[in-house]
């Protein structure tokens, strides 16, 4: 595996190979000197155009566990701010460094990267597109809890409409046999076409409730509501309000349900859950670091192979108003998914 940029193009391979790494890393850590050697001498550049605390930090920590240096990149502090375009600042980090881990807030940003840099490109959030290493943490997690993924009961809750963790994590359940239901306000449902996609891909059925029901479910995956991609904050707050995880609905959940979110969480999980044994985000997030050193190795030492998607026949014009394509020129590619959809290659959204 050279680049990881999207749970559509990773291979269920790769995928299993990077969660049985992840935990041979998790017991190296308990002997940090055993690990540091991994990538000494390498160089990674964390690119993040857009805010995060765990990823970053996460990545950054991995790195040096595995005895590579990082290179801090900051969109405001750095030349891009000036104008330069994120095609000429993918070209520099490139240059400077062994592999580049990208945050950037237009779909598709990690493609386009991919294509220009000559060393691996980790998408670390693509705007609302796709977030596959906190799939790969969340995978890890739900295996560790519950000892398997297949048969797994999930359910998905929150903003399902713009968080690009449920869109990709929807793809790595099915991938590994999860049972998913998706639950969320009727105006934040996960979008119709990625729906019908997995459903057709994975040859499943997607329970979709706009009430939560939580009797039977195993993992109760929550997300906030994605206030900086709404066009309206009041409908944000809302939303909000209307979708919270207190101590009341947890009543009526199993004794053992774990409750998952990828942080930041704002006001969706009332400080009483952060008390309940059945919350184990935090325990979520440490496990960024081993998930995080298993990627890296596996991009940067070359491991796998990343699934060949077939290019349209025909010319493409990606109309998605946050497709990267919108402030960069590129080739306009469409790829036909397992599906038979034509997507843009970059954003992957339908044509
Ligand atoms: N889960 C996650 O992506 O968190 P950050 O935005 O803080 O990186």
């Amino acid at each position: 595996m050279q680049d990881l940029i999207s749970m559509r193009s990773i291979s269920w391979q790769d995928a299993g190979g990077i969660l049985r790494d992840s935990a041979k890393m998790e017991q190296l850590l308990k002997n940090p000197k055993k690990c540091a050697h991994i990538l000494e001498n390498r160089v990674i550049a964390n690119m993040f155009f857009e805010a995060s605390t765990r990823t970053s930090l996460s990545f950054q920590a991995a790195a040096m566990r595995l005895g590579a240096k990082t290179l801090v990149f900051s969109s405001k502090s750095s030349s891009a701010a000036k104008g330069e375009s994120f095609s000429d600042t993918i070209r520099m980090a490139d240059g400077y460094s062994d592999a580049i881990v990208l945050r950037h807030p237009c779909e598709g940003a990690a493609q386009l990267a991919s294509e220009i840099a000559r060393h691996p490109v980790i998408n670390a959030g693509d705007g609302a597109n796709q977030h596959p290493t906190q799939t790969l943490i969340d995978l890890y997690t739900i295996r560790k809890l519950k000892g398997k993924i297949a048969g797994v009961k999930v359910a998905l809750f929150g903003d399902l409409l713009h968080a690009r963790t449920m869109h990709s994590l929807l793809f790595g359940l099915l991938m590994f046999k999860a049972e998913v239901t998706a639950i969320s306000p009727k105006e934040l449902s996960m979008p119709s076409a990625l729906i019908r996609e997995a459903e057709r891909k994975f040859c499943v059925k997607i329970p979709c409730m706009a009430r939560p029901e939580l009797k039977n479910t195993d993992i109760l995956y929550v997300c906030r509501v994605q206030k900086e991609r709404f066009s309206d904050p009041k409908k944000a707050e809302v939303a909000a309000r209307a979708f919270r995880v207190d101590a009341q609905l947890l009543k009526s959940a199993k004794k053992d349900m774990a409750i998952l979110h990828p942080l930041p969480k704002v006001a969706e999980i009332t400080a009483e859950v952060d008390l309940d044994p059945r919350a184990k985000y935090f325990e979520q997030a440490k496990n960024g670091v081993p998930v995080r050193m298993a990627i890296l190795s596996r991009c940067i030492l070359g491991k796998g192979k990343p699934i060949r998607q077939k290019s349209a026949p025909r010319s493409f014009a990606c109309k998605n108003p946050s497709c990267i394509l919108q402030a960069e020129s590129a080739n306009q590619r469409g790829v036909i998914g397992a599906d038979n959809i034509v997507r843009c290659r970059y954003c992957e959204k339908p044509a």
